[in-house]
């Protein structure tokens, strides 16, 4: 069996989408069979490219040459699916670079559990938002998509309690609060695909942020450090701009982010509680 390590360089080296993703969903089985029998598993190290390999296409554009397009369409609703499938595959590259990158630092094996099963099921969020495009006479690499994905992971590539406040804590919590939302669009189309895609998106992400949370707090308790400023400090050193509200307060409190951790870093006062 390759180490943890070689696999994910192995990943992150692979363009192709679908490929990609084959890879990283067959290293996940290996790791959790092994782990389940009790064999000797190895981290190893492997450095990990600077930028994951990716396919030709999608053309990547600053997000403001992105065409924005309405809803009511299926081709807008197509270029939303477009947008979450380019961002699922980044989140595949983000999970094994945290695996590789700082593989220096000793953590227990839950540590690496957690974040292969995250990289799975990015994985199969991937190919799930493919098929929903695929369905629709689509494609990933149809359309346009945002350059700049990787700029947190180049912003943290030296900072792990960086990385994990800024990729689980901030930005895939980020999409908690916007996922219900996107839910909604495809109800009022009746595309029960996309409807069943983004629902095991919606639950499964919650374990992603929470796996930040909890390796972000065992960090801090290991090194005796305060959580919540230095959360702070690090959101502010490596997030460019303020978080926006509204908050998906009760998925947040699921997966361990306590609001005295988020509103500080919002460009507004939080509602008084009645509100909420
Ligand atoms: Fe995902
Ligand atoms: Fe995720």
């Amino acid at each position: 069996m390759m180490t943890l390590t070689q696999m994910a360089c192995a990943v992150l080296n692979t363009a192709d989408g679908r490929e990609k993703t084959a890879l990283s969903r067959g290293f996940a089985a290996q790791w959790s069979t092994a782990r389940a029998a009790g064999d000797d598993v190895e981290i190893g190290t492997c450095s990990p490219p600077d930028m994951p390999a990716r396919p030709k296409t999608p053309e990547l554009r600053a997000p403001r040459d992105v065409p924005r397009r309405k809803t009511g369409s299926i081709e807008g609703r197509n270029a939303l699916l477009h947008a979450v499938a380019h961002i699922e595959l980044n989140a595949v590259d983000l999970h094994w670079d945290l695996i590789a990158r700082f593989s220096h630092i000793p953590m227990p094996l839950g540590f690496y559990d957690d974040w292969v099963k995250a990289a799975d099921e990015e994985s199969k969020h991937f190919n799930l938002m493919c098929d929903c495009l695929e369905a629709h006479g689509s494609f990933y690499g149809a359309m346009p998509a945002h350059a700049g994905m990787w700029r947190a992971a180049q912003d943290t590539q030296s900072d792990f309690l960086g990385r994990l406040a800024v990729v689980p804590m901030v930005l895939e919590a980020r999409g908690l609060d916007v996922t219900p939302g996107m839910i909604r669009i495809f109800e009022n189309a009746e595309d029960t695909q996309v409807v069943a895609a983004l629902n095991v998106i919606y639950a499964e992400e919650v374990a992603h942020v929470a796996y930040g949370s909890k390796w972000f707090h065992f960090l801090c308790g290991r090194d005796d450090l305060d959580p919540k400023p230095l959360f702070h400090s690090l959101v502010r050193q490596y997030f460019h701009g303020p978080l926006k509200p509204p908050f998906n307060e009760e998925k947040r409190a699921e997966a361990g982010i306590a609001p005295d951790f988020y509103w500080p870093l919002a460009d507004e006062m939080p509602p008084p509680p009645a509100m909420r």
